[in-house]
Formats: structure tokens, sequence, C-alpha cells
């Protein structure tokens, strides 16, 4: 069967580009991005293409190619629904806050509610395909669901997860490494649903690049990449500390290990931690997964993982207040970047966050500056952690739209975020305007060290002696 009409249920950072890139590759199909949050869906259909929801580079061309062609967004779920022939489950799947499983499982809430919907409305067969990162035999659950509750037509459920990274989201659509596909291999109408989403795929992804397999596996591999990419960045970040410790350089360790080509050069970035939306968050489900299965080695290999970052981040405010004669209280601190990585503005589980939190705790004074993050969202991130009240938040943190502003009269700037301009920047006439000693600790080792000490500044970078 061709695909005439998609729904996707979840305009997010998945929900939009990736459905941005099926449309415009894909101009004989219909494709319906829908969502529960209204603003969402008017920001995502402003005139104004500045005003997206998300910041993706790129990604406001192709919506301007695609939206009122053959993609749409829309807050008419239901009909959506009912319209569509294939339907992507795109909302998000946060670790559980509450009851069995709170703080390691993923919370799949917004998952069953889906199914239910899909299931009330369908009037005609469907192809469910979970775009969402889920637990292994997640298309269980909502087979068991669909088939109980709906209208007696037929569903088949596929795994596609994906695998885009945040700032490079378009071209990661565009020239994906690989496309997954799991689907039911040993019906034929199970083949012909993956069959029927190869062909979506196809129009731009090179067939060799499409793989499709038993669903378990595909679910699983999601979980599973991510929790390779974080160890990755774990495992260089634990050298940056036996650098340090060392007077070896993680740089040079980095680019020595790197070239050999079992191991590739990517992802040996050292830094303050890593953040974002889904590490974090898919590796506590594994975590949890196997503990479930009573595999407890497997589950204490992979959390090690996340100790790891945490200490990270710590250990990076840690010596910050060292480094600044064991006290930062009533000094005024600027934190250049709050994103998680450079060219997005999102800054969930950013490791700005905790290094914030950790200097407030010490009573220092914050200066933030990040080029695409909102003043509003960098408050509500406190606010979420529950350490203090929202008032004194807004007492000990001022947010600024000039970095040169943002660093006037500082005791000392901390780098949280890898966005170039920062490197640009007039480092002289920052350093003019700062209070002395001067301190620079760059959490991302993306400023010219040497260059900065003939200025006069003091130095921190992660995995250098110093
Ligand atoms: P997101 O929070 O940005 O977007 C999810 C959207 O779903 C929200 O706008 C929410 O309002 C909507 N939603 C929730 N329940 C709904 C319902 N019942 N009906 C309609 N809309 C509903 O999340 P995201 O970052 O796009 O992530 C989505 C999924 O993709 C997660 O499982 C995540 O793990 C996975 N993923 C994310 C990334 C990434 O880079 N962010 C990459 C790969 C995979
Ligand atoms: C990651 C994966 O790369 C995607 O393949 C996956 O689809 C996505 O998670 C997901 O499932 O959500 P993302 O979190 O957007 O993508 O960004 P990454 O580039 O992976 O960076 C994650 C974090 O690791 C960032 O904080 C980044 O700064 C940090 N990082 C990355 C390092 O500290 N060092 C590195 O060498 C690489």
């Amino acid at each position: 069967m061709r695909v005439k009409r998609i729904c996707c249920i979840g305009a997010g950072y998945v929900g939009g580009p990736t459905m941005a890139i099926i449309a415009q590759k894909n101009p004989s199909i219909a494709v319906t991005v829908v969502d529960i949050n209204a603003n969402r869906i008017a920001a995502w259909n402003d005139e104004n293409l500045d005003n997206l929801p998300i910041y993706e580079p790129g990604l406001s061309e192709v919506v301007k190619e695609a939206r009122g062609k053959n993609l749409f967004f829309s807050t008419a779920v239901d009909q959506a629904i009912e319209e569509a022939d294939m339907i992507f489950i795109s909302v998000n799947t946060p670790t559980k806050t509450y009851g069995v499983g709170k703080g390691m499982a993923a919370d799949l809430k917004f998952i069953e509610l889906c199914a239910r919907q899909i299931a009330r409305v369908s009037k005609s067969n469907k192809i469910v395909v979970e775009k969402s990162t889920l637990p292994v035999r997640t298309a269980e659950a909502l087979k068991s669901i669909l088939d109980n509750t709906g209208n007696g037509v037929n569903f088949q459920i596929l795994s596609n997860p994906e695998f885009l990274a945040e700032g490079t989201a378009v071209n990661d659509l565009l020239n994906p490494d690989r496309v997954l596909i799991g689907g039911d291999i040993d019906h034929e109408k199970g083949k012909e649903a993956m069959q029927a989403l190869v062909d979506v795929y196809a129009s731009w992804v090179p067939k060799e690049r499409i793989l499709t397999t038993n669903i378990w596996s595909s679910e699983l591999s999601k979980l599973t990449a991510n929790a390779f990419l974080a160890q990755r960045v774990s495992s260089i970040n634990a050298l940056s500390e036996l650098c340090e410790a060392t007077g070896a350089d993680d740089n040079e360790v980095a680019k020595a290990i790197g070239a050999d080509s079992r191991i590739g050069s990517k992802f040996l970035q050292a830094s303050v931690g890593f953040g974002g939306s889904c590490f974090q968050k898919d590796i506590l489900n594994l975590v949890y997964i196997s503990r479930s299965l009573g595999l407890a080695e497997v589950a204490d290999y992979w959390e090690q993982v996340i100790t790891m970052n945490d200490h990270q981040k710590d250990r990076f405010a840690k010596k910050m207040v060292s480094t600044m004669y064991n006290t930062v209280s009533g000094k005024q601190i600027a934190l250049l970047g709050w994103a998680f990585k450079k060219d997005t503005n999102d800054t969930r589980e950013s490791a700005a966050i905790y290094v914030a939190d950790e200097l407030l705790a010490e009573q220092a004074q914050l200066h933030v500056f990040d080029p695409k993050v909102q003043k509003q969202q960098i408050l509500n991130d406190l606010k979420t952690l529950n350490t203090r009240s929202e008032e004194e938040n807004a007492n000990l943190v001022s947010i600024y739209n000039d970095p040169f502003k943002a660093c006037e009269d500082v005791h000392a700037i901390a780098v949280m975020t890898e966005w170039d301009e920062f490197r640009e920047y007039d480092w002289q006439k920052i350093y003019d305007q700062m209070m002395k000693p001067a301190f620079v600790f760059d959490g991302r080792n993306i400023l010219d060290a040497k260059k900065l000490e003939a200025i006069g500044f003091s130095v921190f970078q992660i995995g250098k002696a110093n």
C-alpha cells in the first residue's frame, strides 16, 4: 500500500522537524502534525518563521517550503487521526516522577493516552508508528490497548525510533546514518506495513540505509544507541579528571585513541557533562528494565554512566569555588551558555542548570547569557529544581541579552555551552571590565587558553592540568 495521509501526534523537537522533512520529500503525502499544546501549534503556524517553537539550523526553510501545501499543524487531534492511514506517536516519554519506578522508569501515560485516543477514533485500518523512545516491549502494550478498545479495525504497529541530534536535526534527517524500522516480520500484514514506511523514507534515504528488523530489536536499539553515545562522553569525562591530575591533555588523548578506526574520533569531546532530554532518561530506563529483569550487573554497569556525569557537573562547580579562594558568596559570576549544547534553544537537563544551582547554594550572584534561550526558560529551569523560592532565584540570577554586559564587573566567567560566537568575542574588552584576578572556567574547552592567559586571565579548562 502507498501511504496518502500521515498524522503525527506530538509537535515537539522530534515530531516537528521529522514531519517537515517527510512532507518536503513526499509531496504526494499530506502530513498533519497535531498537539494538545495550542501555543506550540500556533507557533508552528506563525507567519514569522523566527517564531517557530524550536530553533534548528535550516528548519525554517523546510517549513516554509512545505507548510500549507502538504504540511499542516493543528490541534484537531481526532480529525487528523481519523483521516490518516499512518499515525506516528511522537509524544514525550519523560522519567516517572511518582509511584513504582519513580526517578528511573519511563512515564508511558502520554503514550497510553494516544493509544486509547487512536483506538476510539479510528474507523479504518491504521499503521501506528512508535516514534517516541520507548522501553523494549511497549509495542505489546500498545497492541493490547488498540485491539481491546478499538472499533474492530486492524492496527499494525511499527517501531521507528528517531536518531536525530538537536542542533543538527535537519542534516541528520536529510542524511541519516540509518533509518530503523521494526515490525511484525513474521506476518504478511506486518511486512506490508513495514514496506509502506520504507517507501516513505526511500523518497530520499538510500535503500541500504533503511534497516528493517523485529520490533523488540528496534525498540531496544534506540535505548542502547543513546546509552553507547552517553557512555563515550562519560568515558572521556572520566579521563579528563585523570588528565587534570597527571598533566596529560584530554584533547591529545582523545585524538590518539580516536585515531584507532575501531574506536573512532567522534563523541570524544570532554565537557562539563552531557545534558539533553534523552541520554539520562534513556539510560535510567535501561537500568530500570535491566534491574526489573534481575540483571543486577547489567543495571550497575549502565548506571555508572550517569554517576560519572553527575560527578563531572559537581566537580566543575566545586573547582570554581575552590579556585576562587573557597568562597563565591556575594561574588558575581557570568555563565556563558545555558542550552545543553550549541545551536539549540533546548535546555532540558543542561549541565548549566546544575552548576548554577551549586553556585547559588554557595550564595553566588549569577549573570546568564545564552544566544537562544529566553529569560523565562532559565528561571523555569531553576524553579523546577525546587532548591529555593522563585523570588530568591530571581534575586540571585540576572539574565542578559548582551554578553559583554553579562560579563561586566564579574569575578569569573564560566563557559557552559560551546556556542561558536564565544570563541570570537573581544576577550581583551571583557577582561578590562572584570574584577581582578579575572577567572575563566571553560567547561567546553573552546577558548584559546594561551591567548587568554596572555591577556591576564586565570584559566581553567576541563582535562588540562591547571
Ligand atoms: P517534546 O516534549 O518536545 O514534544 C512532545 C509533544 O507531545 C509536546 O508538544 C506535547 O504537548 C505533545 N503531547 C503529549 N501528549 C499528547 C497527546 N496525548 N496528544 C497530543 N500531543 C501530545 O518531546 P521530543 O523532544 O519531541 O521527544 C519526543 C520523543 O522522541 C521522546 O520519546 C524522546 O525520547 C524521543 N526523541 C527525542 C529526541 C530529541 O532530540 N529531542 C531525539 C530522538 C528521540
Ligand atoms: C542524542 C543523540 O546524539 C541522538 O542520536 C538521539 O536521537 C538523541 O540524543 C535523543 O534520543 O534524544 P542530543 O541529545 O540532541 O542527541 O545531542 P548530542 O549531540 O548527542 O549531545 C548530547 C550531550 O552530550 C550534549 O550535552 C553535548 O554537549 C554532550 N556531548 C556530546 C559531549 O559533552 N561531548 C561529546 O563529545 C558529545
